[in-house]
């Protein structure tokens, strides 16, 4: 999308592969995304569709067998593909939250929650001790979690999941980040945690204008609290709208296919729909559409080129050749 009034982050033509024994997995491709001051982004697809890759790649997060072979990722004006791992550290944590899928994972077992909260803003700033813990109770307080004292002396594994997830975002939070990754911040909850958690960053983001990037596989968990949404398959954004725009006038093949496996409560049917074929081989050289073989619309131009990202209109974009005539808006990105 080409929402670019007060960029924060601003993404453009990234291309990521991993290394593996089977030769270079090509995660990201070509991939444009910009978030705006204030804006929740979602970014949604199957598994293996590269939305972990890009988003730890925004947080300079990569695992060491991934290689950014070309683009920008800019924040705040900063291409931080050029900073060093020092200047890195100073924006992530501090002006870059990230929250996880498995929040268990993410705390150390050994050590007091509040110990690890506390943590991530002494690494940052100047402040005492217990400044750093009353900011700490406040934030547990924010994220739902009233009884903060109570909380902070407790072990990871003597929370629920949900409790975990809530104490992950106050982490999060602590240096009031400009910008929240939530990578799967649901996913492991069950499905009234999962709303309360979805309700409590959209509240932080009215409250204080963070910016946040929402990662899931789940369309209906993006509609609920996304401005706009990014569709992503085989590594490439296929489409990017408004919500009312993805889910109203889906625009590729792709993203129409997601919207019709999404499970109906009113329908008749007894089998939840699916969709056809085999995810995208992102190892093997592939040219043109990387959904041709899976699409019900496919025509001959899609298996051998790249569609490019045609400008539905003026905040909806979508890299399908079925939108091609002469005179169509090609846009650098989605
Ligand atoms: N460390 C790694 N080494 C090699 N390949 C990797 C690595 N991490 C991810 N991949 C591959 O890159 C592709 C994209 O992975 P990624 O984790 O970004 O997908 P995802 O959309 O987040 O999937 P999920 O919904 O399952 O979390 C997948 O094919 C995955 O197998
Ligand atoms: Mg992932």
């Amino acid at each position: 999308m080409k929402n670019k009034k007060n960029p924060l982050l601003d993404i453009k033509n990234l291309n990521i592969l991993y290394s593996t024994k089977n030769g270079e997995a090509k995660a990201v491709r070509d991939a444009s995304i910009c978030i705006s001051k204030g804006e929740i982004v979602g970014i949604a697809g199957e598994s293996g569709s590269g939305k972990s890759t890009l988003a730890y790649a925004a947080a300079r997060l990569l695992d060491k067998s991934a290689k950014v072979t070309s683009g920008e990722i800019t924040f705040e004006s900063t291409n931080i593909l050029k900073l060093s791992e020092i200047q890195m550290q100073s924006i992530r944590g501090a002006k870059i939250g990230m929250i996880f899928q498995n929040p268990a994972s993410s705390f150390n077992p050994l050590y007091k929650i509040g110990n690890q909260i506390i943590e991530v803003l002494t690494c940052h700033v100047k402040i005492t001790k217990k400044q750093a813990y009353e900011k700490a109770a406040n934030m547990l307080k924010t994220a739902g979690l009233e009884d903060a004292k109570y909380i902070m002396k407790q072990y990871p594994h003597q929370l629920s999941g949900g409790m975990l997830q809530r104490a992950m975002i106050a982490m999060a939070l602590m240096c009031e980040p400009k910008l929240l990754i939530a990578d799967e911040p649901t996913t492991a909850l069950d499905a009234s945690v999962q709303a309360q958690i979805l309700k409590l960053l959209k509240d932080i983001n009215a409250n204080t204008n963070m910016s946040v990037m929402l990662i899931t596989h789940n369309l209906l968990a993006a509609a609920k609290i996304c401005d706009r949404i990014a569709i992503m398959y085989g590594g490439r954004i296929v489409e990017t709208g408004t919500k009312d725009e993805i889910f109203n006038s889906p625009s590729h093949p792709y993203t129409k296919g997601l919207i019709d496996c999404m499970p109906d409560i009113n329908s008749q049917e007894r089998y939840l729909k699916t969709m056809q074929g085999e995810p995208a081989d992102i190892i093997s050289v592939f040219k043109g559409c990387e959904f041709a073989q899976r699409c019900p619309e496919c025509m001959k131009i899609c298996a051998k080129h790249t569609p490019p990202v045609i400008e539905i209109s003026q905040n909806h974009f979508a890299s399908c050749w079925m939108h091609y005539k002469a005179e169509v808006k090609i846009s650098e990105q989605c």
